[in-house]
């Protein structure tokens, strides 16, 4: 697959597949890729705790807000759940946490999905779970502070770019087909 393919299909999935679980050593793989990712400093402070226990997932899913541009919508619908996710943690003792550390979580964020997508995996970045709600959901030593999760399936939901006209809403068609406007590239490039 091209780069550019691969890009354009790594779209924030959240509707999946049940029973349809990415094997460990996959999930190993996509998080070997975001350890090659550059780091502020090289300190590499970021640790993955990776969940896949159903019942695990269905303990965590509550603290968090999938798709919230849709009311009407339940996501992920019931059965529909994501099969894994992942909890991108800061290690405090090997720095304390800064704001150039976030930077770093979004690199590897994307290559972990990225990563995902290539091999028809996808999901979701997760920011509405907040530090506290994830320490008390996730079993974690004491120096792993929680900042983002991903919820990864194999995608049911049909997801398309197009073009945007007055706003960045993502939105759904009668059909169930989601939509997510992006800004034209002459509108981003600063002449
Ligand atoms: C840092 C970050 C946090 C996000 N948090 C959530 C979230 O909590 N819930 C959700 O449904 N989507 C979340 N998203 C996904 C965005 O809504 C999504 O990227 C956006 O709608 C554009 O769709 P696309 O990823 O297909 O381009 C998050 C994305 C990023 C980058």
């Amino acid at each position: 697959m091209l780069f550019k393919e691969l890009i354009d299909k790594n779209r924030s999935h959240r509707e999946f597949a049940s029973g349809n679980t990415a094997p460990r050593e996959a999930v190993r793989e996509w998080i070997l890729n975001a350890s090659h990712c550059p780091a502020a400093m090289n300190m590499q402070t970021l640790k993955y705790k990776i969940v896949d226990d159903t019942e695990q997932i269905a303990k965590i899913l509550p603290i968090t807000r999938w798709g919230t541009s849709l009311p009407d919508k339940k996501l992920p619908p019931k059965g529909h759940e994501p099969t894994t996710l992942i909890v991108i943690c800061h290690d405090n003792t090997i720095s304390p946490m800064k704001p150039i550390f976030m930077i770093d979580i979004g690199i590897c964020a994307q290559t972990i999905m990225l990563s995902a997508a290539e091999q028809g995996f996808g999901g979701c970045i997760i920011g509405s779970a907040s530090t506290e709600d994830l320490k008390q959901s996730v079993e974690l030593p004491e120096n792993l502070q929680p900042m983002l999760l991903l919820g990864i399936g194999a995608p049911e939901d049909t997801v398309v770019l197009t073009a945007f006209e007055g706003s960045t809403k993502y939105y759904r068609d009668q059909n169930n087909v989601h939509y997510v406007p992006k800004r034209s590239l002459d509108e981003i490039i600063i002449e």
